[in-house]
């Protein structure tokens, strides 16, 4: 069926040499069927071209660009701007254990004197398991993913308790995410962290969250000495 876009006004005289029949007629006709299938093919075209962008706008909408954000590798600092400590002696933001709201992670940093319950090669696979990186100067770093693994609350670290306590229904982690008690499946989990220059960076695409609850057995660091029940 054709539509007033499909046919395009004629002239008085081409409308008289239609009706006649004839190589002019048939000519004309020709050019309106052209001028048809063109009319046809640019709107189709415009058609594409609007709906291309549009699923452009959503794919964009749905997949930002994640460089710098949450879900990507990000650049929390400078070595020399967090401080080691031992674990009894940590401190929110101030020595051993830093809160990166960015990458939604707490930095720990591990003192190289940090006595641990696991010595030798043992140790060291535990460290690779566990994701905790050393250093050139024998100290330790961990990224700290934020969420309880129990039901996805933020855990607080408390310098009161020298460990993170979540306050939804109790979980306990030691400082370096270990679990200590509360209804947590595992440990915390952590993401990736790298050592670059006098950079550190923090992968929060990529999170471990395979480090089962310890025993005597694989036990890092010895549990704080402090009541946490409040
Ligand atoms: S969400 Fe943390 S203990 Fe339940």
């Amino acid at each position: 069926m054709s539509s007033d876009i499909d046919r395009p006004p004629i002239t008085p005289q081409q409308y008289e040499i239609l009706h006649g029949g004839g190589a002019e007629a048939a000519e004309i006709a020709r050019q309106r069927l052209s001028r048809r299938r063109f009319l046809r093919r640019s709107m189709l075209a415009v058609w594409g071209i609007s709906a291309a962008s549009a699923v452009a706008g959503a794919l964009y909408m749905l997949y930002p660009t994640l460089g710098g954000q949450f879900g990507s590798e990000q650049t929390v600092g400078k070595l020399a701007d967090f401080p080691a400590a031992k674990p009894e002696q940590m401190e929110l933001n101030v020595k051993g254990i830093f809160y990166i709201p960015a990458a939604r992670t707490y930095l720990v940093h591990l003192d190289k004197d940090t006595e641990y319950l696991q010595k030798g090669e043992k140790l060291k696979n535990l460290f690779n398991l566990q994701n905790i990186v050393p250093a050139s100067d024998g100290s330790h770093w961990i990224a700290l993913y934020q969420r309880c693994v129990h039901l996805g609350c933020t855990v607080p670290f408390r310098n009161d308790c020298v460990s993170f306590k979540c306050p939804c229904h109790g979980s306990h982690y030691n400082v370096d995410g270990e679990f200590l008690d509360g209804p947590a499946p595992r440990s915390l989990d952590r993401f990736a962290l790298s050592l670059k220059g006098e950079e550190i960076v923090v992968n929060t695409g990529v999170i471990n969250a395979n480090v089962q609850h310890p025993d005597e057995g694989t036990r890092i660091i010895a549990k704080p000495n402090k009541d946490c029940s409040a």
